[in-house]
């Protein structure tokens, strides 16, 4: 297959707390279709994380070493400002359900006003991937609920760590 006909620089952004294989399953088909793509996890203390952001960055690097176009970094402010500074023009999200979009779309929509020359791309979530979210999987381990193969094993021993859930 040729190479991308753009020379696509993209940022795909999120809290990652912690990452999901639906996140990673859209990190594999996102780094297929740009030259490089830079994973940035939020450094927001006002979410009151389970995971710190080195945490979260460590297990994202971890959970990507296989992909050699991929970085992850973390950032705070405005996320187009961060996306400049880094060189990218497109800012990769994912779309699991209809409820996902109108926040999408706003986000879209303020980004392209603050910096219309960064474009915002959608993917959306592979049909195994479309129920999981981070959410869900914080609420399930500590229940005693197996997220094994809805999360990189990183994460899944992580959680159970985080827990103090016995270990097989
Ligand atoms: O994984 P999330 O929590 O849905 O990710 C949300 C994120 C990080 C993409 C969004 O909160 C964000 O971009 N925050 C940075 C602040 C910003 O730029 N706000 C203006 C655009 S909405």
């Amino acid at each position: 297959m040729a190479g991308p006909a753009l020379n696509l620089v993209a940022i795909y952004p999120g809290s990652f707390d912690p990452i999901t294989n639906g996140h990673l399953d859209l990190i594999s088909r996102g780094s297929r279709m740009v030259e490089r793509l830079i994973v940035a996890v939020l450094r927001n203390e006002n979410k009151r994380p389970l995971f710190s952001v080195q945490e979260r960055v460590e297990m994202l690097r971890e959970a990507t070493r296989g992909f050699s176009n991929v970085e992850v970094g973390s950032f705070d402010g405005l996320l187009v400002n961060y996306a400049a500074a880094q060189g990218a023009n497109l800012i990769l999200r994912g779309i699991r359900a209809i409820s996902d979009y109108e926040h999408e779309l706003q986000m879209a929509l303020m980004n392209r006003r603050l910096r219309p020359e960064i474009e915002t791309a959608f993917l959306m979530a592979g049909e195994a991937y479309s129920f999981i979210s981070s959410h869900l999987v914080k609420q399930v381990v500590p229940l005693g609920g197996d997220v094994a193969g809805l999360v990189p094993p990183v994460v899944e021993a992580r959680l159970k760590e985080r827990y103090a859930v016995q270990q097989e």
